[in-house]
């Protein structure tokens, strides 16, 4: 179990933004001058980082820079990170799709991989040419990939769709077909970027089944995915991708966390400093301050297990002692539904109380076991209580991911969907009884 079946060695993958082309012809020329002369290619010094924020003074980023890992046989190795992380580039490198600008890679076996929708496939042949195709590529005999043709279209699904150009298929269906094929063909190492959201919920839940018997039966897999609860849920050791750079190579748990840490500033605490910037009534007697998710002790978090009670937490101004004032809390899932809204009359603010001047601060907590997983985002409503005329909100204002580990076989029962259809999962109780004890009516 403990052989190394992948080694990187400084890997380091630079690219040029914008046009590439003609224009270069300096620029290629001085760096020929260079390696005639044995030096260093110049253009690789003044690469920027690579963050997708930044304003960048020069045309070459670094997608990858000096990544050293080693992944052993059997391992289920998760890569996590901001769009733009890097993490599809190093997928490429390690399937040679593309080469490396400096640094090694070692492989042993043969690797399969889902890369991006378009790689892979060739678009005029059909389904079953591309089956073939993928195979030979792997270095399969036809009687093998013959041996699993069935069970390759029997899993994706799309039997009817075989003899069509993939260039006809819908992006889901294309995707079903490549994974059938990355997965059946008896890889030893398999690598899927998460082209998988592209599929349906059910297609999802299979394929991740098929990553772990793969795994199971000793192969190595490689997944790269912004679902936090699936690479929870499969992996056994993970990676975390910042700006091109590996900034945490550890267990699943320890990469979660930190990678929670890195979006902290972005999307789990918003705070307005200057009264300027801050959203405020038209009069400007309210005006918004912070607001933070938090956990049980206080702290800023973006990732909460689902048995963990969620806090959240909003700081206003009150600049003239005017109003009675409301705090409302819209709780959205991902694509825009509202759960609940919280609203503080409901608690400690006195109904009809005109709010004194002051700096205040609300927190709102929902308790655990209640969130189904998937990322709910808040947004922040200041209004008049009762709600009429004047109110300032910020929608979207902050955010955070609820997933399950599934180690608990406890109260939430053993509903193991990875992508549930249902927003809320809360602990309920049931009484369930023999209320007769005879098969006569
Ligand atoms: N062919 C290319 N030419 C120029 N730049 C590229 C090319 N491919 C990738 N990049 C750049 O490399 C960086 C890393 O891209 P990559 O696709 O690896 O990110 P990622 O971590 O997979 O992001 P996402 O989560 O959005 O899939 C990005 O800044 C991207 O713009
Ligand atoms: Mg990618």
């Amino acid at each position: 179990m403990s052989e190394v079946v992948i080694k990187v060695e400084n890997i380091s993958k630079q690219y040029r933004l914008g046009l590439v082309g003609t224009g270069t012809f300096y620029h290629d020329l001085n760096r020929w001058w260079h390696s005639v002369r044995g030096n260093e290619d110049p253009y690789l010094q003044i690469g920027d980082t690579n963050d997708r924020l930044a304003k960048g003074e020069s045309d070459y980023i670094w997608s990858l820079k000096d990544i050293n890992f080693e992944v052993k046989r059997g391992e289920v190795l998760g890569i996590i990170g901001k769009n733009g992380a890097g993490k599809s580039t190093l997928l490429k490198i390690l399937s040679r799709v593309t080469q490396p600008t400096t640094g090694t890679i070692y492989a042993k076996g043969r690797i399969s991989s889902l890369l991006e929708v378009g790689t892979g496939f060739h678009p005029e042949l059909s389904g079953r040419e591309n089956i073939f195709l993928n195979g030979a590529i792997l270095g399969m005999t036809k009687t093998e990939i013959k041996s699993k043709f069935d069970e390759i279209v029997d899993f994706s699904g799309i039997g009817r769709y075989i003899d069509t150009p993939v260039k006809r298929y819908s992006s889901g269906m294309y995707v079903r077909l490549a994974f059938a094929v990355a997965a059946h063909l008896e890889p030893e190492i398999l690598i899927v970027d998460e082209v998988l959201a592209v599929g349906d919920a059910e297609f999802q839940k299979k394929c991740l089944g098929k990553m772990k018997d793969v795994s199971g039966e000793g192969k190595t897999v490689l997944f790269v995915s912004h679902n936090l609860g699936a690479v929870k849920n499969l992996c056994t050791r993970g990676i975390l991708l910042n700006n091109g750079k590996i900034a945490l190579d550890s267990s699943v748990e320890n990469i979660i966390d930190a990678y929670s840490g890195l979006d902290v500033e972005n999307f789990a605490e918003r705070t307005w400093n200057n009264s300027e910037e801050a959203p405020a009534f038209p009069d400007k007697v309210v005006r918004l301050q912070s607001i933070r998710v938090l956990n049980q002790d206080g702290l800023v978090k973006t990732v909460f297990d689902v048995k963990e009670p969620i806090s959240v937490q909003v700081g206003y101004w009150v600049m003239e002692e005017k109003y009675s004032l409301d705090v409302h809390l819209y709780f959205r899932d991902n694509v825009g539904q509202t759960i609940f809204v919280a609203m503080s009359n409901r608690g400690s603010v006195q109904k009809g109380m005109k709010q004194p001047v002051g700096l205040y601060s609300a927190t709102c907590t929902i308790p655990a076991n209640f969130f189904n997983e998937g990322i709910i985002w808040v947004e922040y409503l200041i209004c008049l209580n009762p709600h009429i005329g004047l109110n300032v909100c910020v929608d979207n204002a902050v955010c955070f991911d609820v997933i399950d580990d599934k180690n608990s076989n406890g109260a939430r029962g053993n509903w193991n969907l990875p992508w549930p259809p249902a927003v809320v999962r809360p602990n309920l109780s049931w009484d369930v009884k023999q209320i007769e004890r005879s098969n006569t009516v």
